[in-house]
């Protein structure tokens, strides 16, 4: 086979990988830079090279995110994306071609590229009918019931000047604090952390339960309109339409009408997109007129009107000195990449999340490997590629670890988890430190100690499991260095103060895989003792309104296991509380049921936390937004004007604390 051809298969196989990679496994091992050369590469062999066309080659797609579970749909206009450029120069030479093909005056449109996942909304007379993903351009999911849920998507427009039928398509986002407050989450339950908010939310998109997506809080710019009959002939113009209707448009989008513009726009943006709330990765320039653009045309690919300009982002090159395990208190065992140290956006970077091991085999890491490391605005760095040339013959491929680093115990995996545990929750330290740590937290027990302490009391050989904490003599702690009488006597105190703590915090206490403060709530709700709840089938369980098979199994595993039946038992004993108290079982009522009730402000006779628990005692729904199916907002002192402007739109009624407490009488 002739060397061209071997050349362009090697590189078509390479994309190949690539694009899975990014689009099936959401675990890019290169940069977009990166691809985009690869890409290039490619695309100039198989211009020089026609007679090895192949229409499924890489570069005659977009790449696809199809999904099998939701209902495939065609795209009226196919979904096409926009040729990158990296340099002032490609965008000088994009802005002649244009000037050459259209030969007369002309304005560029600058906006933010923003880095979510690409949609297309249908309205017809004035109503979201369907929204699509983008998929493979031509056919894409339907997504419209999650769609639905986004709060800056509207499903009725506003005005009555808008086309009776058309597409608008944009971008869905998760918001930087979204986005790490659900990874601190995942941490806590010891889930696999996202990625960037790009993953994150493309992910949310693809939930099946439009109640999570709901949750998640995403967000939406839009950018581009089609249809055939628009207000104008202005694609500026035309957006200032949509924000009209009522469509989120980005403040930062401006019309230019010279290429100094457009750069002093490219300047602006590329130190201002740091303070924006959402995830950007470019700027996108566009041909003004709509009739100028339809003039320009389509190369196979990509519109000649419009063109996007990418931010580097910053990246370093370093060595990897080895790869450690942590072992977390479910036993989840995370690798982490040692690195000679490396300036990287202003901080020095030594270590990098490796996520898991299907991460490590993806990148093919061996020891020693000079590897790339990126601050995509990620708050971890991460390894996103390696530099296979520098790699020395003897640099042994990391291999992940089989036993727990901390006590040997072979490791175990669940079919389709990627995360391996360590199986030995009652003897592997970091785990049995971990639960006693969060024991202690303030949502859990709410004792005086922290991690310190454990290591201490644990060290010194005094505790080994939770419920020895209630055995802890004042006289046993002092003894030890540091302790002083005092010190030992709070302690003391503050652990047989928690034997006073509610049965659903101690269900959150006991560190179960899966059961968050949320979950133990429902499960305390719906089983309220522990010996109904320990009684309980997979099946039982799955019936309680949020509880999957995941967390069931969970569940049932935990009480399955003598030793923490020991635990309970003994905790039981020392007077902690296993059972709904009767005053709570009292006050439970249904004279709320059906009702969702939104809080805000502040209050006099009790604390908002207290409202949202006698919400929930009475059947009622608490949420965190207004809705036109919110049935009440409950309004304090100094509540937002937003919350209030928009409950009065909607029409929801605003009763104040008295009202809300004569409802429960
Ligand atoms: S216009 C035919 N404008 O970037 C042109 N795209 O590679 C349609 N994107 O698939 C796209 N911000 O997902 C356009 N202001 C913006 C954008 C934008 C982000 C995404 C979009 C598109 C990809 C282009």
């Amino acid at each position: 086979m002739d060397q061209i051809k071997q050349q362009i298969d090697a590189l078509r196989d390479e994309l190949n990988k690539h694009n899975y990679d990014y689009y099936v496994l959401s675990m890019p091992t290169i940069s977009d830079f990166e691809f985009d050369k690869k890409l290039k590469e490619l695309s100039d062999l198989e211009t020089q090279h026609p007679e090895y066309f192949d229409p499924n080659s890489p570069t005659q797609r977009v790449g696809s995110d199809i999904n099998k579970s939701f209902k495939q749909v065609p795209h009226k206009y196919p979904m096409l994306s926009l040729g990158n450029t990296y340099s002032k120069e490609e965008v000088t030479d994009f802005y002649n071609r244009v000037q050459k093909g259209l030969n007369d005056e002309f304005e560029i449109v600058c906006e933010l590229k923003y880095d979510g996942t690409s949609i297309s909304l249908t309205y017809v007379n004035g109503m979201l009918t369907q929204a699509v993903t983008r998929g493979d351009g031509v056919q894409g999911d339907d997504v419209t019931a999650n769609v639905r849920t986004i709060r800056s998507i509207p499903l009725l427009l506003r005005g009555d000047d808008y086309p009776q039928e058309f597409e608008i398509r944009g971008e869905i986002l998760m918001p930087w604090a979204v986005f790490e407050e659900l990874n601190k989450e995942r941490e806590e339950q010891e889930e696999a952390l996202f990625a960037n908010p790009r993953n994150a939310g493309s992910g949310t998109l693809k939930q099946q339960d439009p109640k999570i997506v709901a949750s998640r809080k995403l967000d939406s710019f839009l950018y581009y309109m089609l249809g055939e009959n628009l207000p104008t002939d202005g694609h500026y113009e035309n957006l200032m339409k949509a924000k009209e209707w009522g469509f989120k448009i980005s403040d930062a989008t401006k019309k230019c009408k010279t290429l100094d513009e457009v750069f002093d726009y490219i300047q602006y943006w590329d130190t201002g997109r740091k303070n924006l709330p959402v995830a950007t990765d470019g700027i996108v320039l566009k041909v003004n007129s709509l009739s100028q653009q339809r003039n320009l045309g389509f190369t196979s690919k990509f519109p000649r009107w419009a063109i996007a300009y990418k931010f580097q982002a910053e990246q370093a090159t370093t060595t990897l000195l080895s790869v450690s395990y942590q072992v977390g208190r479910t036993g989840a065992v995370t690798p982490v990449a040692n690195l000679s140290p490396v300036k990287l956006s202003g901080t020095t970077v030594k270590r990098a999340s490796l996520y898991n091991e299907d991460y490590i085999n993806l990148l093919d890491l061996h020891v020693n490997d000079q590897v790339f490391v990126e601050k995509g605005g990620e708050i971890i760095p991460k390894i996103t590629g390696v530099d296979t040339a520098k790699r020395g013959i003897f640099d042994p491929k990391v291999e992940f670890t089989k036993n727990c680093p901390e006590c040997g115990t072979p490791l175990i995996k669940d079919e389709g988890e990627a995360i391996y545990y360590c199986p030995n929750d009652t003897g592997c330290p970091p785990q049995i430190k971990g639960r006693i740590g969060h024991f202690l937290t303030r949502k859990a027990m709410n004792i005086a100690g922290g991690s310190e302490t454990v290591e201490h009391l644990y060290n010194a050989k005094l505790i080994h499991n939770i419920a020895d904490l209630y055995a802890l003599k004042w006289q046993d702690i002092c003894r030890l260095e540091r302790w002083a009488e005092k010190s030992a006597k709070n302690l003391v105190d503050s652990i047989h103060g928690s034997v006073n703590v509610p049965y659903e915090r101690v269900l959150y206490a006991l560190g179960i895989r899966y059961v968050g403060e949320t979950v133990a709530k429902k499960l305390a709700r719906a089983f309220p003792s522990i010996d109904k709840l320990m009684a309980a089938s997979v099946e039982e369980l799955t019936q309680v309104d949020e509880i999957g098979d995941r967390i069931a199994q969970s569940i049932v595993k935990y009480f399955g296991e003598e030793a923490n039946l020991e635990v309970v038992n003994k905790l039981r004993e020392f007077g902690l509380k296993f059972e709904l108290s009767e005053d709570v079982i009292a006050k439970r009522t249904n004279k709320l049921e059906g009702l969702t009730i939104v809080i805000s402000g502040t209050f006099e006779k009790h604390s908002r936390d207290e409202y949202k628990d006698m919400i929930e005692q009475n059947g009622g729904k608490n949420s965190g937004s207004i809705s036109s199916k919110t049935s009440y907002l409950l309004a304090g002192d100094n509540m937002g004007p937003a919350k209030l402007e928009k409950a009065e739109k909607l029409g929801v009624k605003i009763i104040g604390e008295d009202d809300f407490l004569g409802l429960l009488k």
